[in-house]
C-alpha cells in the first residue's frame, strides 16, 4: 500500500472514500492498473485456438504435378524420331507448345529432303496457316524467285538444284508476334533433328529468329552475308524475304549473299 495511504488518519480516509462513491465508484480494485483491452485480446485469442483446435482436421490438397519441362520433353521425343516422317509426326502431336492450340495447320517443311540447301525460316503466317506448307504467301513468292536467280527451286528432284525449306516454329504465332524465347526453345530440339536427318551440305538462316535459336545471336544487319557453323554446318543468315518487301534497298545485300552460297556451293565437293 502507497505510504501516504497508510499514514491518512480515519476522518480524511473516510471523507475520501465518500467521496469516490459520489462518483459512482462502486468497485474496489487493485493497486495495479488492469490494461482491458489486453485482457480481452487475450481471451480472444485463447477463445480462437479452442475453436481452431476442435475442427475437423481440412483435407490435405491434391499433390501438384511436377512442373514440365517442355524442351527436355521436345528433346526426348525428336531423339526418337529415325526418320523425316517420325519426326512429322512426333512435333505434329507434341502438345507442350500453346501455340498449336490457336493454329489451323501443323506446317513441318516443304521442298526436296535430298536438297543440298536447307532453308530455315521462323514461323507460318496467314497463309502458311491455311496451307500447311512454309514459306507459301508473298513473302515466299519472293523467296521463290530469289532461289530461282541461283538456279535452285522447291520443286527441283535433283538435290543440286534444290531446296528444302522449314521454320522454327510449326505453328503460326497469333497476330504473326514474334515467336517467344520459351517457344523457340520448345522446337529446337525438333528443329536440330530434323536438319540430322535431312543432311543438307549448307544451311540458310532466314532473319532473326532463325538466327537467335540456330546460334544464339539477333542482329541480322549485322550478321548477314558471313557464314558461320549451325547444327555442325556452314550456315549463312540472310535478310528475310519479309524485310525485303518493305525494304527494297536491302535487296542489293541479298543478292550478294545469293551469290556466295552459289559460290559456296560450287566449291563444296
Ligand atoms: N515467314 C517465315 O519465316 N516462314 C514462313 O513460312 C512464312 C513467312
Amino acid at each position: 500500500m502507497d505510504s501516504a495511504l497508510a499514514q491518512m488518519d480515519f476522518e480524511t480516509a473516510r471523507a475520501l472514500y465518500e467521496w469516490q462513491v459520489e462518483l459512482g465508484v462502486d468497485e474496489a480494485i487493485g493497486d495495479d492498473p488492469v490494461n482491458r483491452y489486453e485482457a480481452e485480446a487475450e481471451r480472444h485469442a485463447t477463445e480462437v485456438q479452442a475453436a481452431m483446435a476442435a475442427r475437423p482436421a481440412a483435407p490435405s490438397a491434391p499433390p501438384q504435378p511436377e512442373p514440365v519441362d517442355a524442351a527436355a520433353a521436345a528433346a526426348v521425343a525428336a531423339a526418337r524420331a529415325a526418320t523425316l516422317e517420325d519426326l512429322a509426326s512426333c512435333q505434329g502431336a507434341f502438345d507442350l507448345c500453346d501455340l498449336k492450340k490457336g493454329a489451323r495447320n501443323f506446317v513441318f517443311a516443304d521442298g526436296n529432303p535430298e536438297a543440298r540447301v536447307m532453308i530455315i525460316g521462323e514461323a507460318p503466317g496467314r497463309d502458311e496457316d491455311i496451307e500447311g506448307r512454309p514459306f507459301v504467301g508473298r513473302a515466299g513468292q519472293l523467296l521463290d524467285r530469289m532461289f530461282a536467280a541461283i538456279g535452285l527451286s522447291r520443286v527441283a528432284h535433283h538435290p543440286d538444284e534444290a531446296i528444302y525449306i522449314t521454320n522454327i516454329m510449326p505453328w503460326r504465332p497469333p497476330q504473326n508476334r514474334d515467336p517467344e524465347a520459351a517457344e523457340i526453345a520448345m522446337m529446337l530440339p525438333f528443329v536440330q533433328r530434323h536438319v540430322e536427318l535431312a543432311r543438307p551440305d549448307l544451311i540458310v538462316l532466314m532473319g532473326n529468329t532463325a538466327c537467335a535459336a540456330a546460334l544464339g545471336k539477333r542482329g541480322i544487319t549485322r550478321l548477314r552475308g558471313n557464314w558461320t557453323q549451325a547444327f555442325d554446318r556452314p550456315a549463312l543468315p540472310m535478310n528475310h524475304p519479309a524485310h525485303l518487301l518493305r525494304t527494297p534497298s536491302a535487296k542489293r545485300e541479298a543478292w550478294a549473299d545469293l551469290l556466295s552460297l552459289k559460290a559456296k556451293l560450287n566449291g563444296l565437293p
